[in-house]
């Protein structure tokens, strides 16, 4: 048995990161790796990065210069502190990186950190290559350990890349084209996971339904593998949304009715300008399909305020599309001007105009939420209980809808998906009190 040594992984991004780094920390543990959840102390740290947009790349460099300081700490106590840059930023700019903040002993792009044990090892010997960024989507996956440790609710990756271009963003040349694993592979993990105790498993791709073969045949396979009771995907670009995936959604109850589905914006003018294949009209005709076949959905969505030549006009066409969508949740963000996508040479929308946008584009999602939450008061949701709550007695899980609920329950409910009354909604979460429990005392 090697000596144990401290690994700490720091996951910025997307779900699709959070996959790859548990898969790395599967990958260093027969190394000796036990994982740490802080840096000090630590043997061997990865930052897991994203380039989405410019601030989350901005904020690898500052955790590097904390990063420096901690292995400088540790050289003079005689011990050593391997830094590794994994992800989208180790992707997008390479040895750029070690030029930058020389405390970095190894830039190790998205699809090759099944590499790692030899990078690392190589790194220690202070000799061979310090920059692994080839795309070899499928050699990545076969090359991964079968062992998972997961939870209850697990992230499978099925699909990698993205062909699509959209004209602000940086995936397809971070992420590479498009792959996706064969269904053999993915059915075997989801049947070790759910044999390790997940009940839920959520699929992944940067456009899990372009997965080839189609998405919906994949997901009523998972659907019989015994334990796995919830299945999600995420995300899906509107233009990969096949007739019977749409009908899934009606018919295989595993599939929970939640759908992450990205407009961007509202104005056929900015989404034909985003490269992204619809119009407006294209995508609430979709969600009416949707709706059709599995009423209660709650739909969730990306937008993107200040797409470069944005008008006031297009810009209240996206809150129009909101209006008539209407969100369970939805993330918003200001256009993220990204070196080498198209739209870093358009004409770009002032950084007020902007923060303006945002503003009012948040009030309406939060007030869409909000009505959303609020119409779940009174209902029975079962909840798949997945950890302690901030209170004595009490747990905390997720609802049908991805919504957090909070209600007092016994510790061996952890696990287990109950039946809980939601008696109030919060912002972001609901609480409610579990079936056959009995009521608590008026205080
Ligand atoms: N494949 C998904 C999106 C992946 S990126 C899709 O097509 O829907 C996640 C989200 O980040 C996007 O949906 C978009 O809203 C946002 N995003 C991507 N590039 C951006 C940029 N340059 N500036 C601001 N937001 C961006
Ligand atoms: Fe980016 Fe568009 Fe691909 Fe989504 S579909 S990952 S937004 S290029
Ligand atoms: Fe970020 Fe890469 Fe995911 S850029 S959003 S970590 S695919």
């Amino acid at each position: 048995m090697a000596s144990e040594k401290r690994l700490y992984i720091k996951t910025y991004g997307c779900q699709m990161n959070v996959y790859d780094s548990e898969r790395m920390a599967d990958l260093l543990r027969p190394l000796g790796y036990v994982a740490a959840d802080a840096p000090e102390g630590a043997d061997l740290v990865v930052l897991n990065t994203c380039h989405i947009r410019e601030k989350a790349t901005e904020k690898v460099y500052s955790e590097l210069g904390q990063l420096k300081r901690l292995k400088a700490e540790r050289a003079r106590a005689g011990a050593t502190m391997t830094i590794v840059v994994a992800g989208c930023v180790a992707q997008a700019e390479g040895a750029e990186i070690m030029a930058r903040q020389p405390a970095v002993d190894l830039v190790v792009g998205p699809q090759v950190y099944h590499k790692l044990p030899e990078l690392i090892a190589r790194a220690h010997r202070s000799s061979g290559e310090r920059l692994a960024t080839d795309f070899e989507a499928n050699a990545k996956f076969d090359a991964l350990p079968a062992e998972r440790l997961s939870g209850l609710s697990a992230f499978l990756t099925v699909q990698e890349g993205c062909d699509k271009f959209c004209s602000f963003c940086v995936v397809p040349y971070t992420r590479g084209a498009e792959y996706s694993r064969p269904p053999q592979a993915i059915v075997a993990e989801a049947e070790r996971l759910a044999a390790t105790g997940a009940r839920e498993v959520t699929l992944l791709g940067q456009n899990v339904n372009a997965y080839a073969g189609g998405l919906a045949p994949l997901i009523r396979r998972l659907a019989r593998i015994p334990g796995l009771d919830r299945i999600r995907y995420t995300t899906s670009h509107p233009s990969d949304m096949d007739d019977d995936l749409v009908a899934a959604h009606g018919e295989i109850e595993a599939l929970m009715p939640y759908l992450h589905l990205p407009a961007q914006a509202g104005s056929d003018r900015v989404l034909k300008a985003m490269n992204r294949g619809y119009s407006a009209g294209d995508y609430l005709r979709l969600v009416e399909r949707i709706r059709t076949a599995r009423p209660d959905i709650a739909l969730s969505g990306d937008f993107i305020v200040g797409f470069p030549g944005e008008t006031a006009a297009d810009f209240e066409a996206t809150l129009a599309l909101v209006r008539e969508a209407n969100y369970a949740s939805a993330f918003s963000f200001k256009y993220s001007r990204r070196p080498g996508t198209p739209g870093a040479a358009m004409p770009q929308v002032a950084e007020a105009e902007k923060d303006e946008r945002l503003q009012r584009l948040q009030a309406l999602l939060a007030e869409q939420q909000g009505a959303f939450n609020g119409a779940c008061v009174g209902r029975t949701l079962g909840v798949l209980f997945e950890k302690p709550g901030r209170h004595p007695g009490q747990l905390v899980g997720r609802s049908p809808y991805l919504q957090a609920v909070h209600a007092a329950a016994p510790g061996a409910a952890l696990g287990a998906i109950l039946p809980v009354v939601v008696a109030a909604a919060q912002t972001n979460s609901l609480s409610g009190v579990l079936v056959g429990a009995p009521v608590p005392e008026p205080a």
